[in-house]
């Protein structure tokens, strides 16, 4: 694998390997000293057209602990608003030694422009282009689902397993989401079953063709016992006319309120004796996707995401950059 685009062109071998690589990254982290060698001296750019905090900062802090060394890009502030183009700034970085390039872009396709480009013979990755695709999004959620589904199938380790037979629930602003996109792919892959909730105004015109089955409740959807629940950000920014009426009825008929939270609370992962799990990419909208109490509960894995956002994102660029899993 030479560049990380899109989940669709993980194999279930290319996405238990990630994963199982940043099994070994989330051990590394836990230790007293979090760092490996194993990227010295190569170099690591984080090329940001659009804001970003998780994203960005896991790439750098991934880098880091692999020793790599990290040039961090960011549009605002930078020639971008002189006019400068996305292949004049790769090849300024490319000058400076890149050997992988993190891209996020609000143009879709742009991360697989670039890879296809002789701008740079650097590796890419991608960090989100526009509604298309965020990957390594999708590859540190089912690092979260895979060690509760795999803790409720009685497994010592999560390494090795897919995520057979779990029912997913992914809610809300789907058209916008590349984050939905990216785990549709890599769930299937992964053997999972995806369940869509969303208002007709917020899926695309193809979702017929996706691997999915499509709710128009939410409440419908609660009662067919998903394993998981994830929300979905509104993405208000990508919004240009009006997707639904107000944030409050958006929240009612949508949001995992605090009365949903209940019903949520009652759902347990399989037929194990351990409740159903919550998940959120972020950044939320407390009050209109998820409750305060929802997005606190014991119940949600969100701090546990973007602890594990590091983690895979070690294991891709160690994975990307070395060739093989050893770490
Ligand atoms: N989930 C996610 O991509 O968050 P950021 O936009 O903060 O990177």
């Amino acid at each position: 694998m030479k560049h990380l685009l899109s989940t669709a062109d993980l194999s279930r071998e290319d996405a238990l390997a990630i994963l199982d690589t940043a099994e070994e990254m989330a051990a590394v982290s836990a230790r007293e000293v979090k760092k490996l060698p194993t990227l010295r001296g190569r170099t690591v750019v984080n090329l940001f057209y659009e804001d970003s905090t998780r994203t960005r900062v896991s790439f750098e802090a991934a880098a880091k602990r692999l020793s790599a060394d990290v040039v961090n890009f960011s549009a605002k502030g930078s020639s971008v608003s002189k006019g400068e183009s996305l292949k004049d700034t790769v090849q300024t970085l490319e000058a400076m030694g890149a050997d992988a390039v993190v891209i996020r872009h609000s143009a879709s396709g742009a991360a697989a422009q670039l890879a296809a480009s002789d701008w740079t013979d650097a590796a890419v990755v991608n960090a989100g282009d526009g509604t298309h695709e965020h990957p390594t999004q999708a590859l540190l959620d089912a690092l979260t689902l895979r060690r509760d589904w795999s803790a409720a199938r009685g497994a010592e380790t999560p390494r090795g397993a897919d995520l057979a037979g779990m029912k997913v629930l992914i809610v809300g602003d789907v058209v916008h989401s590349r984050v939905a996109r990216s785990n549709i792919w890599l769930l299937q892959t992964l053997g999972a079953e995806v369940i869509l909730a969303a208002p007709a105004t917020l899926l695309p015109q193809s979702v017929g063709r996706w691997p999915v089955t499509v709710r128009y409740s939410l409440d419908d959807a609660l009662a067919e016992g998903p394993d998981a629940v994830m929300m979905l950000r509104v993405q208000a920014e990508r919004m240009g006319g009006a997707y639904f009426p107000h944030a409050a009825e958006y929240s009612s008929r949508w949001g995992l309120t605090d009365e949903r939270l209940k019903v949520v609370e009652g759902l347990r992962m399989g037929d194990a004796d351990r409740r159903a799990i919550i998940l959120h990419p972020g950044p939320m909208n407390r009050g209109v996707e998820i409750s305060a109490a929802a997005a606190d509960s014991a119940q949600s894995r969100i701090t546990d995401q973007v602890a594990h956002g590091v983690s895979v994102r070690m294991a891709v660029l160690h994975l990307l950059l070395t060739g093989g899993p050893d770490v």
